[in-house]
């Protein structure tokens, strides 16, 4: 290990993009990490993007919208929409008058957007840039310790991470290549900027998540700090108990043999996704760590707070 710096732990970086399959518990998992980083005191903020909104649901706002909304102590949330970074964008660059309002006037962007794709990525990013500087761009921007992207589901997601870098090889000169090649360079800080993957423990996500931290490593050249293997059921039963269970759930007749049915294949469940960590811990360099399948109808702050006390 002589020669190569040693990465400092997640929380410690300045930013975190919280990534994975759609539905694996990215926006949870994100709020969790924020919600931790605030409770050790670093003014955080979790960035939703492409106007999902669903951490405000957590936090029982009704909407967050494109500003830095307090929601906890030290907890901040923005939803990031890439017309408005677009606008704020352009304003901070363009000192003309004119010509900012024929932009504005003439929906160019959306035009723009629509021709170049990519470009709303691009700007997103770029707004993510801004919030991670100490020395913010915005008028009265709070300085942030801590900047938790909740990124966009796989699929696109590694694209997300790439754009900048497509862009800077498309626009081989001038200010576009300069300000993307910024941001790729900030992507691939991997002393301050690094990666969280969210995974099942099933086959195909777990399957999924060693190819995503594959491509993350070698092609966007991004930290991975961690997987989270997320929704892992107790296991409440030993091999006796089990063997028990599987007895009253073949024998047993009425509420006795459903009880033993649900409570055995709950146990057969929890068996094979323990067979799915160790496949995981085997098949992917970050360390991995679990989080537990929280049985409550609908995840609140409570929950989010639970989970945040289980991340390390
Ligand atoms: N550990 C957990 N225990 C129980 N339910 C969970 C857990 N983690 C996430 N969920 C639930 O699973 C659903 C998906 O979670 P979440 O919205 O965080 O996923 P996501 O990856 O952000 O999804 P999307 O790709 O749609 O943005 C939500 O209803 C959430 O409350
Ligand atoms: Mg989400």
């Amino acid at each position: 290990m002589l020669g190569i710096t040693p990465i400092p732990d997640i929380l410690d970086k300045r930013l975190v993009f919280v990534t994975g399959k759609g539905g694996v518990g990215k926006t949870t998992v994100a709020v969790a990490l924020g919600l931790r980083a605030a409770a050790e005191g670093k003014r955080t903020i979790v960035c939703e993007v492409a106007s999902q909104e669903n951490a405000s649901r957590i936090f029982s706002h009704t909407e967050v919208g494109f500003h830095e909304v307090e929601m906890a102590e030290n907890l901040w949330s923005i939803s990031i929409d890439p017309d408005e970074s677009m606008r704020e964008y352009v304003l901070l660059q363009l000192k003309v008058r004119a010509m900012r309002d024929l932009l504005f006037r003439s929906r160019i962007f959306s035009y723009l957007a629509a021709a170049t794709p990519g470009l709303k990525e691009l700007v997103t990013i770029g707004k993510i840039w801004e919030l991670a500087q100490l020395d913010r761009k915005v008028k009265s921007g709070r300085k942030y310790d801590l900047v938790i992207v909740d990124a966009p589901a796989t699929g696109h997601g590694i694209g997300f991470l790439q754009t900048p870098r497509t862009f800077a090889n498309i626009a081989r000169v001038g200010p576009i290549h300069s300000q993307a090649q910024q941001l790729d360079r900030l992507i691939t800080d991997q002393e301050h900027t690094g990666t969280a993957i969210v995974a099942l423990p099933e086959e195909m996500p777990v399957n999924e998540s060693a190819a995503l931290e594959s491509e993350l490593r070698s092609e966007v050249g991004v930290a991975v700090d961690r997987v989270y293997l997320n929704g892992l059921y107790p296991e409440r039963f030993d091999r006796d108990e089990a063997e028990r269970l599987a007895e009253l759930a073949d024998g047993e007749e009425g509420i006795v043999r459903a009880a033993a049915r649900a409570a055995s294949s709950e146990h057969g469940r929890a068996r094979s996704q323990r067979a799915q960590l160790a496949r995981l811990r085997r098949r992917v360099e970050a360390p991995v760590k679990t989080l537990p399948f929280l049985f409550e109808p609908e995840l609140d702050l409570a929950a989010a707070q639970q989970l945040a006390k289980r991340l390390n």
